[in-house]
């Protein structure tokens, strides 16, 4: 299945014209978006609660109200705080402001695929999700080459959803490489499934590794700095993005590159397939990792997590391997 893609020219910013357009959270994305919004000739206000944010907003000359505040004068809330706090936060401080006509912008579709937003009647809900970290939404705007966006219209109530979310995107550099018409759903589906199916793997690989490796009397330096801490693999993967899995190939040596194919295809990948079908079907499409993490203390369950793989002896011989580096 192929997207569409929008650019700069579908987009038209006169979508905003006469509209307040709030970002709400001058956090990460917030700073970055508010910036870009600005340098686009769109007039905004920022809402943010009274921490740590709050000076760098007023220090960027935005005009900063509490999010209760800046909500109520928003046409256009753009909502850029942490996807977890955003259902409460939404429903005590948000909703109440928003009337029918107005937008909600979301940068994440965790919270609206999983219907932890109560949006009031008549408000549309689009999406304008960068996939790059703030800071880079940030230079690459400045440096104009973009970076990559998903754009959806979640509820259409005013029949200007789409158009007001392309207006957004273009303001904050989201259709300069191009933006793909996606989803909540499918935003949020892939970065769960990124983060449940693909990095378990990828760190389960690395784990196994070491044990093997350890067992057989590899040195702790040796093991880890052929498994990452050289830097090697984020050369790689940066290669990979550039020309792709098997176009960086040719980058290795021969042997290498035999040893690479050869043991790709003696590879079995149907567990691996079962695997990732339960994780995308039955913990994130059904719901229920969503049920699960509202349902849970998050510092608390996250404290035993990581307790619990700090156990693994990669850890250890990580810990150890980088106190001793300069
Ligand atoms: P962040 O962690 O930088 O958020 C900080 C902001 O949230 C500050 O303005 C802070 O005052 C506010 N905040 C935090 N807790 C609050 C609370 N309890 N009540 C009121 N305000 C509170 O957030 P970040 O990373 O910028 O994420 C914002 C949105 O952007 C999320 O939906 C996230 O999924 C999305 N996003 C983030 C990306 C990233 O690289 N950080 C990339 C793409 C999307």
């Amino acid at each position: 299945m192929s997207a569409t893609i929008y650019t700069d020219s579908d987009a038209d910013q006169t979508a905003l014209d006469g509209r307040v357009v709030a970002v709400l959270g001058h956090g990460n994305q917030g700073a970055a978006q508010a910036a870009n919004l600005r340098d686009s000739g769109i007039e905004m206000i920022v809402g943010n609660r009274d921490d740590e944010y709050l000076a760098p907003a007023r220090d960027a000359g935005f005009a900063v109200f509490s999010i209760a505040e800046a909500a109520r004068r928003a046409d256009v809330a753009l909502l850029l705080i942490p996807d977890e706090v955003q259902p409460s936060v939404f429903a005590e401080q948000i909703a109440p402001g928003l009337t029918s006509g107005n937008t909600l912008v979301v940068a994440s579709g965790y919270n609206v695929a999983f219907g932890l937003l109560d949006v009031p009647a008549g408000v549309d809900v689009v999406m304008v999700a960068p996939r790059m970290i703030g800071a880079a939404v940030r230079t690459r705007y400045e440096r104009r080459v973009g970076y990559p966006c998903f754009v959806s219209a979640e509820r259409d109530a005013t029949g200007d959803a789409l158009r007001t979310a392309l207006a957004v995107a273009k303001g904050i550099g989201g259709t300069q490489a191009g933006a793909v018409a996606s989803s909540a759903r499918e935003e949020a589906a892939l970065d769960l499934f990124s983060e449940q199916a693909i990095w378990p793997a990828i760190m389960s690989v690395f784990q196994t590794a070491y044990q093997v490796l350890h067992a057989e009397g590899f040195s702790d330096e040796a093991i880890l700095n052929e498994l990452y801490l050289s830097g090697e693999p984020a050369e790689i993967f940066a290669r990979v993005a550039r020309s792709g899995l098997l176009g960086q190939l040719g980058l290795h040596s021969q042997t290498s590159q035999y040893g690479q194919l050869r043991g790709l295809g003696r590879l079995d990948p149907s567990e691996l397939a079962r695997r990732f079908t339960g994780v995308l079907r039955d913990d994130i499409l059904s719901g229920d990792f969503a049920r699960e993490w509202s349902a849970a203390d998050p510092e608390r369950r996250l404290a035993e997590l990581r307790a619990h793989a700090e156990q693994h002896p990669l850890a250890a011989a990580e810990r150890a391997l980088l106190a001793e580096q300069p």
